[in-house]
């Protein structure tokens, strides 16, 4: 897999990979990480488990990729992928998938999940791990993004009868799903958390499943 070496862009295989996570007692993956703040944040705080945020943009990457190689943080790895195209190295990888306010077509997927998509998904997860979205939109608020995507309106009813039982299907188990509002975002670090909680009020919503045997 390609990943994100503070400006470069490097090649790591599964042999790499499988020595630079031997120790920790954890591998987080955040999907859609964006500009890798939860992966640097999360890195320096949990010094026993091994942080990899996944992204398609390089560039949005190297922000705290560069942070990362510059304070030799050694537990936090970027990698170049998406929901669609997801590493092949880090299949059955990750105790924890975040996948922390998603947008684009990684939102999409989300809202309006098909099974197939649903198990690639699980693929990156362990048996037994969790799987964690935090998410919201309203299309008074993004109307051109929710019309090019066609996403659905959010709502307890869609999501109880439409969202989870594909989640379901594609082989998680719903731990429990809250509605937040938008203060909630105050307490995650990541850029657009920090973004959306000072924007407008919006309903967010946050899903706890775990991948079944
Ligand atoms: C609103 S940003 C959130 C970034 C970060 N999680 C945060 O909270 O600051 C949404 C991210 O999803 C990524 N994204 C969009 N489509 C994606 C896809 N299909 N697969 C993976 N990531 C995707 C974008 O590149 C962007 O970084």
């Amino acid at each position: 897999m390609k990943v994100v070496v503070g400006n470069k862009l490097e090649e790591m295989d599964k042999q790499a990979l499988d020595y630079a996570l031997s120790g920790y007692t954890k591998v987080v993956i955040d999907l859609g990480t964006g500009d890798g703040r939860f992966v640097y944040g999360s890195a320096k705080q949990n010094r026993r488990t091994f942080f990899i945020g996944i992204d398609l943009l390089q560039k949005q990457m190297a922000v705290y990729a560069n942070k990362c190689l510059r304070e030799k943080i050694l537990n936090a790895l970027f990698a170049i992928g998406s929901v669609e195209n997801l590493p092949q190295e880090l299949a059955n990888t990750a105790d924890e998938v975040h996948i922390i306010l998603p947008w684009g077509t990684l939102m999409q997927k989300i809202v309006q999940p098909k099974t197939e998509v649903v198990k690639r998904l699980g693929s990156i997860l362990k048996v037994g791990g969790r799987l964690e979205i935090l998410f919201g939109y309203h299309p008074d608020f993004e109307p051109s993004e929710a019309q090019r995507l066609n996403l659905a309106e959010l709502d307890e009813s869609y999501i109880r009868n439409t969202v989870l039982p594909t989640f379901e299907d594609g082989g998680f188990e719903v731990i429990r799903t809250l509605q937040l509002d938008k203060n909630a975002l105050g307490n995650v670090q990541t850029t657009w958390s920090k973004k959306l909680a000072f924007g407008k009020k919006r309903p967010i919503y946050r899903f706890e499943l775990t991948k079944r045997k």
